[in-house]
């Protein structure tokens, strides 16, 4: 009995809060991201509830040990789902500065969102539970955009707001961080030169084209709110701006020195697991020579739909190199193409699936050539391995840049890809140059030695945010500017003003001193 008074004492000490996420289920890196918050913040012994709107029926949830309320798919999202599926481009082939395609895609691709916030409404009970639950914290991806205008209804006492990636495009007005474009590269900027101004203009327009893609995900939510409650519904930037904290899935230490807030905390790296030794199979294959490169593209980039050009030119570079074991995310080992690479190459092997991050902490991986996800970069950057990045879509060209300005290797352009010798040198650039293993040991260890651990800033965050609430004082009063005060545009004009009418006045009075001197010696000549 005095045992079980006991435990409940323990127990109580801990402060448990309640905690909702808001999870929506769509892409595996954003459903990862929040999930393993979820689960973190149940170890810390929180009461957190995640609210999964199902939009991807082939995604997953991402968390374990939380609570999960569903929300299922409606059916004009599903449709909406098939159709995005369908007009899904190569991305091997894609050219992500190409206007016309950004325009053809971001309306289906924000109607996803959409039509599954729209079934988030529908369910009256569902919003009346929350709102009975008194939440302390509710956590956001201001990705879609449903989670941060839906907790301006659930009414937690702190909201959280995130990103599964550094902050992009509208974001930054959201979290309230200035953009810094001459020198912050935009995600589809992999290198920028900002001493050259062709850089910044190329930085710019990718960053408007960015904007320009996600606008629809934005005002199309917005509407749905001002529909449904009214026009005195808050706007997304005013629900986000009053955020206690923004959580960013982004490692200083392997970014670029970019402006911040005090409220912003950068918690990458979260997902990262502990790697084990790798299984009797895998150690087998790590000893077949003396060097071992790993080639993976991810789980959206499928390597079997890899053109056809650019896996032969894959073929033909990994065949320059027979004294290196390849190892090659490729989903089907059994298929026509990949039975015949087997034969004809001698120093690769293919599998379905690679336990990634227990390979690249083992000694014996010589390089790992990726697409440079946020995932996989922090997992080549913890576990100190130099690498060829090869962007395909989305944030990975500014993943890919950055790791190549850090000194992790190099960036190779997709469309280079189609070409052998490119391929090669980039390859022996990185088996060669002794600086870049020599660079990612070193950032590996620091990341290590870390003062404090992305887990502990998270908990620590949400446990002070339960707490206290938002601060006033954390909140910059950018938010409550126009943009014509934010840029002091009203002083530069009042100042252009003063200047012409100072110039007129100033024409005007030479015009007259010149005609009335004139016009004396005219008097004296006569
Ligand atoms: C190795 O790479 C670094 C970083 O790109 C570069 O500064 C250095 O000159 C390279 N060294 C050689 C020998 O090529």
């Amino acid at each position: 009995m005095r045992l079980l008074f006991l435990l409940v004492a323990v127990c109580t000490s801990i402060e448990s809060y309640k905690i909702l996420v808001y999870n929506s289920k769509y892409g595996h890196s954003h459903s990862n991201f929040l999930g393993n918050i979820a689960d973190l913040l149940v170890d810390a012994g929180h009461d957190v509830t995640s609210l999964i709107p199902v939009i991807d029926e082939s995604g997953k949830d991402g968390t374990e040990k939380s609570k999960k309320i569903y929300v299922p798919v409606a059916q004009e999202t599903r449709d909406q789902i098939t159709e995005i599926y369908s007009q899904r481009s190569d991305f091997f082939k894609l050219d992500n500065y190409n206007p016309v395609l950004t325009w053809r895609m971001r309306d289906s691709f924000a109607r996803q969102f959409l039509y599954q916030c729209r079934a988030v409404l529908d369910d009256v009970d569902l919003l009346k539970r929350l709102q009975n639950e008194s939440f302390d914290v509710m956590i956001v991806e201001n990705f879609d955009m449903c989670g941060p205008a839906y907790s301006h209804l659930v009414k937690p006492k702190s909201l959280i707001t995130s990103s599964a990636s550094f902050p992009f495009s509208q974001m930054y007005a959201e979290f309230g961080i200035p953009i810094s474009l001459s020198y912050n590269p935009s995600p589809y900027v992999s290198r920028l030169n900002v001493n050259s101004m062709w850089g910044r203009i190329t930085n710019l327009y990718a960053e408007w084209l960015l904007n320009a893609f996600f606008h629809p995900c934005r005002w199309m939510i917005e509407e749905l709110f001002y529909e449904r409650f009214g026009p005195s519904f808050p706007s997304l930037e005013e629900i986000s701006s009053h955020s206690a904290y923004t959580l960013l899935n982004s490692e200083p230490l392997i970014d670029y020195a970019v402006p911040t807030l005090s409220r912003v905390v950068n918690i990458g790296g979260i997902g990262a697991r502990k790697p084990s030794p790798v299984n009797k199979e895998w150690d087998e294959i790590l000893s077949r020579r003396s060097k071992t490169i790993l080639l993976s593209f991810g789980s959206v980039a499928k390597s079997i739909y890899i053109p056809g050009d650019i896996k032969d030119s894959i073929l033909k570079t990994i065949a320059r190199f027979p004294d290196i074991t390849f190892i090659w995310k490729y989903e089907q080992p059994e298929d026509e193409f990949a039975k015949e690479a087997l034969r004809s190459l001698p120093n690769l092997h293919l599998s379905k699936w690679t336990p990634q991050n227990d390979i690249l902490a083992d000694d014996r991986l010589t390089a790992f050539i990726t697409h440079g996800g946020m995932g996989s970069t922090q997992e080549t950057a913890t576990r100190g391995k130099p690498g060829i990045f090869i962007p395909l879509f989305g944030d990975q060209p500014r993943n890919a840049g950055m790791m190549q300005y850090n000194g992790f290797g190099v960036v190779l352009d997709k469309f280079d890809m189609i070409n052998p010798d490119s391929f090669e040198g980039a390859i022996r650039e990185v088996l060669n140059n002794e600086s870049y293993r020599i660079n990612a040991r070193r950032i590996s260890s620091m990341l290590a030695k870390k003062p404090f651990t992305s887990k502990e800033l998270l908990i620590k965050t949400v446990e002070f945010a339960a707490e206290y609430g938002p601060s006033k004082a954390l909140r910059p009063q950018s938010h409550d500017m126009t943009f014509i005060e934010y840029h002091n545009l009203d002083i530069v004009a009042v100042f252009a003003v003063f200047l012409i009418l100072s110039l007129i006045a100033t024409k005007k009075l030479c015009c007259f001193l010149i005609s009335f001197c004139i016009g004396t010696k005219k008097v004296k000549s006569d």
